[in-house]
């Protein structure tokens, strides 16, 4: 069966920088600002998508990245686009749904899920 996200997200690849979401990349930068998101920090990506805004950040504000999700295809695209970005040394891949992610509080500085509010089952 088809992944219903990458059916809805097929009709969004004029989005900017792989931003699965109708958002500009500027508010990622604004988010990473406004969090004073410092080199060395970690953020929790859940429903990562292709890792669009997580990439913005971990560029920008040189911060370390656990991006969470499910759909292979999305995690494929996003390990490959973050090699190209010269990024790998930053970013840590789990296939994994939200809700099945165990997370740990103390390990993330901040966490982000961006466009997957049901990641848990629910709102
Ligand atoms: C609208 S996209 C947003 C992707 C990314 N956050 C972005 O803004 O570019 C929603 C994402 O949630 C993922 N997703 C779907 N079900 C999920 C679940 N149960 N737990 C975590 N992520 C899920 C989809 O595969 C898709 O990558």
């Amino acid at each position: 069966m088809p992944w219903i996200h990458a059916i809805n997200e097929s009709a969004a690849a004029e989005f900017a920088e792989d931003v699965l979401n109708p958002m500009h990349p500027d508010k990622f930068r604004t988010l990473g600002v406004r969090l004073r998101l410092q080199s060395g920090q970690r953020v929790l990506d859940v429903g990562a998508g292709r890792c669009g805004p997580a990439r913005i950040l971990a560029r920008e504000f040189g911060c370390h990245i656990t991006a969470v999700e499910p759909h292979d295809v999305f995690l494929n695209d996003a390990r490959e686009r973050v090699a190209a970005a010269g990024l790998g040394d930053r970013f840590e891949f789990v296939q994994s749904t939200g809700a099945d992610f165990v997370i740990e509080p103390e390990s993330y500085d901040a966490a982000m899920c961006i466009g997957a509010s049901w990641a848990w089952g629910g709102l």
